[in-house]
């Protein structure tokens, strides 16, 4: 799939934009502060109907004006359809061609995604919260199931959790069954598509590093199940489990076990990577995962999703630059730099100068 033009009004510091972008490699250049990265989320929120940053929504409107409206053109499964977002001080809509999309999640899957920044490393770097953030955003656009069994899961472990809070302390049967279900689905999901991953990404890092490292990547399940497990034994595992810690909940007064306690560890050769990677190695990870998640996007959908890579080209160092514009060469690709020239970009690519909120065509200097 891939983004034909991007029609901005209103929206971070933009007036009216028009840009109509190429199916292959497309750089926007600048100086810091000029509305790059508001470009990308701009993209972004018209995928996912929410920004890629934790805010108000209403910081996504120009400071002058009433409201912002985002809208994308791409071609997806040879069709053409176009997202749209108009965001309001109290409201937002979402819609599809003409029709509104009452749930956000009901957006998802459509126009995919992959956004890459330098803030991504924080899942390796950072707690346990990040990385199951990373692998329900992918699962979710890959799976609506998984989508759905998350969000029904986060409303009923809510509720439990504030009975539990308040010192409820009758039977929690009624919810410990609902989470079960939903839990089931999504640790399901997600052992068998870090399975998948695993064994994708062991030559693409292999690669990144010329061999001389080794990366592994282990669920850490918050209830253990063993691999060839179908729904419905960790359906049962899983309600054993969470009666067994029944007594416990109730006396710290927090759920304490299902998907919400996950982990994913990353190793390098058998080291944990969250305390012992380097800077670069850190990026090496994050880079091999999201060429990984591209690949499954185009085994699961038949097409390449849409890649969105802020600033990250000026730290790579220049070989893995080199292997990067390798592997997305065949993708959209829509990357953000402050000097278009230092990317050594081989091949065509199509380059937008960005200032103070407007975009023109550039030459890449
Ligand atoms: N709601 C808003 N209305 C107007 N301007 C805004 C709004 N929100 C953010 N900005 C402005 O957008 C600019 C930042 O844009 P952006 O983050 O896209 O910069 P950038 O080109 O990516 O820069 P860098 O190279 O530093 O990453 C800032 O000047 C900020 O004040
Ligand atoms: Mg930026």
């Amino acid at each position: 799939m891939y983004i034909n033009s991007v029609n901005i009004e209103g929206f971070r510091n933009y007036g009216l934009q028009n840009v109509e972008l190429s199916p292959g490699i497309n750089v926007f250049y600048g100086n810091n502060a000029q509305g790059k990265t508001n470009f990308l989320e701009a993209v972004y929120i018209c995928a996912m109907g929410k920004s890629f940053k934790f805010l108000k929504e209403k910081n996504l409107i120009n400071f002058g004006s009433e409201f912002a409206r985002v809208s994308v053109d791409y071609i997806s499964d040879g069709m053409e359809r176009t997202n749209s977002v108009l965001i309001k001080p109290d409201s937002k809509q979402i819609k599809v061609n003409e029709t509104v999309i009452k749930k956000r999640l009901d957006l998802i899957g459509r126009l995919n995604v992959i956004l890459f920044t330098p803030q991504e490393l924080s899942i390796i770097k950072d707690g346990p919260a990040v990385r199951r953030k990373f692998i329900d955003l992918c699962a979710g656009q890959l799976r609506k199931k998984y989508l759905f069994a998350l969000s029904q899961y986060n409303k009923v472990l809510a509720q439990k959790s504030k009975l539990l809070k308040d010192g409820y302390d009758s039977s929690l049967y009624v919810w410990n069954e609902q989470l079960a279900e939903y839990g089931s689905t999504i640790m399901w999901y997600r052992a068998s598509l870090i399975n998948k991953i695993k064994e994708m990404i062991e030559p693409i890092y292999n690669e990144i590093t010329e061999k001389n490292e080794k990366l592994g990547i282990a669920y850490i399940k918050s209830i253990d199940f063993k691999d060839d497990f179908d729904q419905f034994r960790i359906k049962q595992h899983y309600m054993y489990h969470i009666q067994n810690i029944s007594d416990r909940e109730k006396e710290e007064r927090v759920c304490l076990i299902g998907p919400h306690r996950d982990d994913i560890m990353f190793y390098i050769n058998g080291k944990n990577a969250r305390e012992f990677a380097s800077q670069g190695q850190q990026r090496s990870i994050v880079l091999s995962l999201k060429l990984v998640e591209a690949e499954l996007f185009k085994e699961q959908t038949g097409e390449y999703p849409v890649m969105l890579l802020d600033d990250i080209a000026s730290e790579l160092d220049i070989e893995r630059r080199k292997f990067l514009f390798s592997k997305i060469k065949d993708k959209q690709v829509i990357i953000t730099c402050t000097d278009g020239d230092k990317l050594n970009i081989e091949g065509k690519a199509s380059y937008f100068y960005v200032e103070n909120g407007k975009i023109s065509c550039g030459n890449g200097s």
